[in-house]
């Protein structure tokens, strides 16, 4: 699939390296405090937790990590009560981050290429995976959980983010089982959604639909052929869709010790993406094909008749790892856009159409929660600086997806964003399930900001009708926070404090 990006071949002066890679250091204090330095006026109706999940911990003894994503899970809550906001983080204590911080030296190789000290030799045949805990964080059915995709989930306490131990789901998962960092709720029946995937020579995607209170509504097993690398899924009211991104795993310089898994990851431009439209009640999936792409995160989709729209992030070609390269030396330019498409499906004519809709980078979509699966007129994104050129996140973007307008702020040169989180504003549940039925603006953005600054981090809020206004309230931490993943905000207000 071909972007109408231009990438310009040098880099311009609207960010410096070395003021990015000032996000990209350890953060090795576990704090607790009331945020005291606040720049305007935080929301009096914003009452709750803000829980976000990411890479603590970029070095271990020394020693860096091959890529962030092998990082150590940190959790961060910023709790809102009565005008104010507490901020506290702690590491998930896995198994694994338990026993390394005994050792002080990495004792298990990353999925991303970190490797153990003592070459090849001392990674040969290891295929020991350490649950890292650091991808998504949710709050649902009295539940903190702490997510990443290839294993079980951590349990943590809501109020001091102590972790209780690894969560099977009342017996529905397996020790080696997974569980996807990509829950969706479901606004209209109350349900989270979250699919598992099991490798194999058929890739099987357990489909599991949860109440408020965890019991498991529905679950489907669907097989696909092939090796499959699924991060995301969308939800419509009748699917689960998938796309299974065309790449390929040689796996043996993995087992030789060489490389990690991930980096024995190929794509193969002459295959297309499979779209997989899953029942979420059972039934027949089906699939449709599309230009060859690789998507980590869809922003929504929704079905008008036959037709099912889907908007997603895609990138040319896999933003593949490369073995031996230093992630804080990463060539923006050189790496593919990640850049906003929709595609169309057609169920009737078993047709696909995709447009890309900017030549801006960009990631994390997320959408107001009562327009999960519904259509819907605004998608809001980190985005880059620069309208084409492929470069750090820096600025937070609001699509008019029938005008194409855009709204955005931008915190370039010093200022490195992270995903833009949307709390409904009125009074919310505590489960993502919200009780107003507002504007589909009307709403706050939360987004954590690293400045070079002043090498610390703010969370800055944003009224979610008036990006280009920039935050009303701006609060900086006392330290900076490496750049994160995903969260998640809850009206969840119970504070140890
Ligand atoms: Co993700």
């Amino acid at each position: 699939m071909t972007s109408t990006a231009s990438t310009p071949s040098s880099q311009r002066s609207f960010y410096a390296m070395e003021d990015w890679r000032g996000g990209t250091r350890s953060l090795l204090e576990e704090q607790d405090y009331w945020i005291d330095q606040v720049e305007g006026t935080i929301p009096p109706d914003l009452r709750g937790t803000l829980f976000r999940n990411g890479p603590g911990l970029l070095d271990r003894g020394g020693i860096s990590l091959a890529h962030p994503f092998d990082g150590d899970g940190m959790i961060c809550a910023f709790t809102f009560v009565e005008g104010r906001v507490h901020f506290r983080n702690r590491y998930v204590q896995t198994a694994g981050y338990v026993a390394e911080e005994a050792a002080n030296k990495i004792l298990y190789r990353g999925v991303f290429g970190t490797q153990k000290s003592g070459g090849c030799l001392a990674n040969f045949l290891d295929t020991r995976i350490k649950n890292i805990a650091n991808t998504q964080v949710i709050y649902w059915g009295d539940k903190l959980l702490a997510l990443w995709e290839a294993a079980l989930p951590y349990r943590l306490d809501s109020s001091t983010l102590g972790t209780l131990g690894l969560d099977n789901l009342d017996g529905l998962l397996q020790p080696k089982d997974t569980f996807a960092a990509h829950p969706r709720i479901d606004p209209q029946r109350q349900r989270l959604v979250n699919f598992a995937i099991q490798p194999g020579p058929k890739t099987k995607i357990h489909l599991y639909e949860f109440d408020l209170s965890w019991q498991l509504i529905e679950q489907q097993t669907y097989a696909i052929p092939g090796f499959a690398f699924i991060h995301d899924f969308a939800l419509t009211p009748t699917y689960a869709i998938f796309f299974q991104n065309p790449v390929r795993l040689n796996p043996i310089p993995y087992l030789l010790g060489l490389r990690g898994a991930a980096q024995c990851i190929s794509f193969n431009p002459q295959q297309p993406t499979r779209i997989w439209l899953m029942p979420r009640n059972g039934g027949t999936p089906q699939c449709l094909t599309m230009p060859a792409c690789f998507v980590f995160h869809h922003a929504n989709a929704y079905e008008e008749g036959n037709q099912i729209t889907i908007d997603s992030i895609a990138y040319d070609h896999f933003p593949s790892p490369e073995p031996g390269m230093d992630f804080r030396n990463v060539n923006f330019a050189a790496l593919p856009p990640s850049l906003l498409w929709r595609i169309q499906l057609n169920l009737e004519k078993q047709r696909v159409q995709q447009n890309c809709l900017d030549s801006r980078c960009c990631e994390f979509p997320t959408v107001h929660p009562h327009w999960v699966g519904q259509p819907y007129r605004y998608v809001y994104m980190a985005a880059g600086h620069d309208p084409v050129e492929n470069a750090p996140l820096q600025a937070l973007l609001r699509r008019d997806l029938i005008t194409g307008e855009e709204d955005i702020w931008s915190f370039a040169p010093k200022g490195f964003v992270s995903e833009p989180v949307f709390v409904p504003k009125g009074i919310g549940g505590q489960d993502g399930i919200w009780a107003s039925q507002g504007d589909e603006e009307d709403g706050w953005i939360l987004q954590v900001v690293y400045d070079a600054a002043d090498e610390k981090s703010h969370l800055v809020i944003f009224d979610a009708a008036k990006i280009s206004a920039g935050p009303v309230a701006r609060l900086s931490l006392r330290h900076h926070i490496p750049y994160g993943l995903h969260g998640t905000f809850t009206g969840f207000v119970k504070n140890s404090q």
